[in-house]
């Protein structure tokens, strides 16, 4: 049974796009994408600079303040991080739950709690493709820049499955974690990942009608505290650079530097949300 809000009447032309199989192509795009996923492992790594790096940004303001809590008490994050989104909203909660299957993420998280004295947040260290048993049904489910799964409409069930009112996920927009520019500089072609509307459209072959905004972030101009940083940043997304390759980021990172005056060109998010109704 589709667990949507509304039912679409059948239609049988197969071009239809009702017909179109939407979570297929995704996986299908997702298992080609140069982007691979990280491994725990990776984001471990990360925590401890993320632990306050992220805590103060202009994507956390934008996201926050277009999450209703109304008539909620609970709430659970899926991939939280080190809780930049679980931990303001958890002043006013009862119960926050974190999840992410990064230990040293949730131990970021649990760090910044204190440092914050929130005493209702629980951590559940689990991933994406784990069974969430334990994990309460709440209020309200959100998943941010989080969603780096290879069946998106698996992991989409599970967070309408565990909202008892609201779903709030965010995913980049465009397909690709590096610019155009940067992927000019290096010479490369790419397969991106498969973008947000895929996302909209599964949601709608579930019977979803999600509401779509479009969030900004920190821009990317010349948003690398050094050139070391941002060839890292290049590698972080798309693996190892032949030697070949690090000498022309050196070079568009020096051009980068010297139309710094062009400003910072701003990457964004969408933010995907819907309604749940209790009896679904
Ligand atoms: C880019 S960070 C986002 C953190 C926070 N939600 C935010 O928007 O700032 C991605 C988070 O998702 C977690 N994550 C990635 N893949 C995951 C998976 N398969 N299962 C659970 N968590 C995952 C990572 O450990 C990391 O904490």
């Amino acid at each position: 049974m589709r667990p949507g809000l509304f039912k679409v009447c059948p239609v049988i032309e197969p071009n239809n796009i009702q017909n179109i199989d939407f979570a297929a192509l995704y996986r299908e795009q997702k298992s080609r994408t140069d982007f691979k996923p990280k491994a725990v492992a990776d984001w471990d790594k990360r925590a401890p600079q993320m632990r306050t790096r992220l805590m103060q940004s202009i994507y956390n303001d934008a996201f926050l303040e277009r999450v209703d809590l109304s008539g909620c008490e609970s709430l659970l994050d899926v991939g939280c991080g080190p809780g930049n989104l679980a931990l303001p909203l958890a002043g006013r909660l009862k119960a926050v739950h974190a999840l992410d299957f990064s230990s040293q993420m949730l131990q970021a998280l649990r760090e910044n709690a204190q440092e914050c004295g929130a005493d209702n947040v629980t951590t559940h260290q689990l991933s994406w493709e784990d069974a969430w048993a334990d994990v309460p049904r709440c209020d309200v489910v959100v998943a941010s820049r989080s969603m780096e799964v290879a069946d998106m409409q698996t992991a989409l069930l599970k967070l309408h499955h565990h909202a008892k009112k609201r779903v709030y996920l965010t995913y980049k927009l465009g397909g690709s974690f590096v610019e155009p520019e940067i992927l000019e500089a290096l010479g490369r072609t790419i397969t991106p990942k498969p973008d947000y509307i895929y996302i909209v459209n599964i949601l709608y072959n579930l019977g979803i009608y999600a509401r779509i905004d479009f969030l900004p972030s920190e821009g990317k101009g010349l948003n690398w505290a050094s050139e070391e940083e941002f060839i890292q940043s290049v590698r972080w997304s798309l693996g190892e650079l032949s030697s070949e390759e690090i000498e022309r980021l050196r070079a568009h990172y020096q051009q980068r530097a010297r139309m710094q005056a062009l400003g910072d060109r701003p990457v964004n998010w969408v933010l995907m949300s819907w309604e749940k109704h209790d009896t679904e």
